[in-house]
């Protein structure tokens, strides 16, 4: 078996206790937040994984102050626009991963092109998890699969996902201390390793992505087999 994850999957946590913690306002958290994306992203690629997926922004982070709403979008347009002809570069092609309908417009706007624009790009998928949520994304696929008259079996349901085509997450990592799923990729998530660090997301460096893959290696996936079974000695 690999021992390079095919899918890591991140909770980014922490951006506002590390603003907090300097004195400075959240936005600033987020800020450091999104060169952080670029590092790990970076890292992501060199170390083989095939699909990252970041939670970014999820159904409930609606809730959040409106100056801060507003202040995550327009960071999203720049990081998109900034990041772009990286992406082109390091062959990584983006996606979304959420309901499109409630994402402002001109963010949607600069999704879209710039995942139109990268979408030839195989070496990796780097899906962004959008006004994302587990399960309207698993009721979704459900009521499609129901609309077209198609089996409710996993191979099915898993075309109706955002993630279609991609490989199940191996390892699912929240930075930030807390250990929760927080509604996050339930499905795809069913049998991966879970890592849960205390690093605040700003300070999540290669290293620790490093460090991260190294933990994964170690594990054992048994997928409800016997570890000797996995061992091969039965
Ligand atoms: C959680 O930290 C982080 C978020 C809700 C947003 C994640 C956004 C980024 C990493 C920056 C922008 C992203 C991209 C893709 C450019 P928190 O605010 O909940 O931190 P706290 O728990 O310390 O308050």
């Amino acid at each position: 078996m690999s021992q390079t994850p095919r899918h890591v999957a991140i909770i980014m946590d922490g951006n506002g206790r590390w603003a907090e913690a300097r004195g400075l306002g959240r936005l600033e958290g987020h800020h450091a937040g999104a060169a952080s994306v670029r590092t790990i992203t970076t890292r992501a690629r060199e170390r083989g994984v095939e699909s990252l997926t970041l939670f970014a922004f999820s159904t409930e982070n609606w809730n959040r102050p409106k100056g801060e709403v507003r202040g995550l979008w327009r960071l999203l347009i720049d990081f998109l626009k900034t990041e772009l002809p990286t992406l082109i570069k390091n062959q990584i092609g983006l996606r979304l991963l959420g309901d499109p309908d409630a994402i402002p417009p001109l963010a949607l706007r600069t999704l879209n092109s710039v995942i139109n624009r990268s979408q030839k790009n195989t070496r990796m998928t780097l899906n962004l998890a959008l006004n994302y949520g587990a399960k309207d994304e698993i009721l979704q696929a459900m009521r499609r699969l129901s609309e077209a008259g198609e089996p409710f079996d996993e191979a099915h349901l898993e075309k109706r996902l955002y993630t279609a085509g991609q490989a199940p997450v191996d390892l699912l990592i929240r930075t930030g201390g807390e250990h929760r799923l927080s509604n996050f990729l339930l499905w795809q998530s069913a049998y991966a390793e879970l890592l849960f660090s205390d690093i605040l997301w700003p300070d999540f460096d290669a290293a620790a992505f490093d460090d991260a893959l190294t933990e994964y290696a170690k594990r054992e996936r048994r997928f409800g087999r016997t570890g000797a079974q996995i061992r091969g000695e039965l």
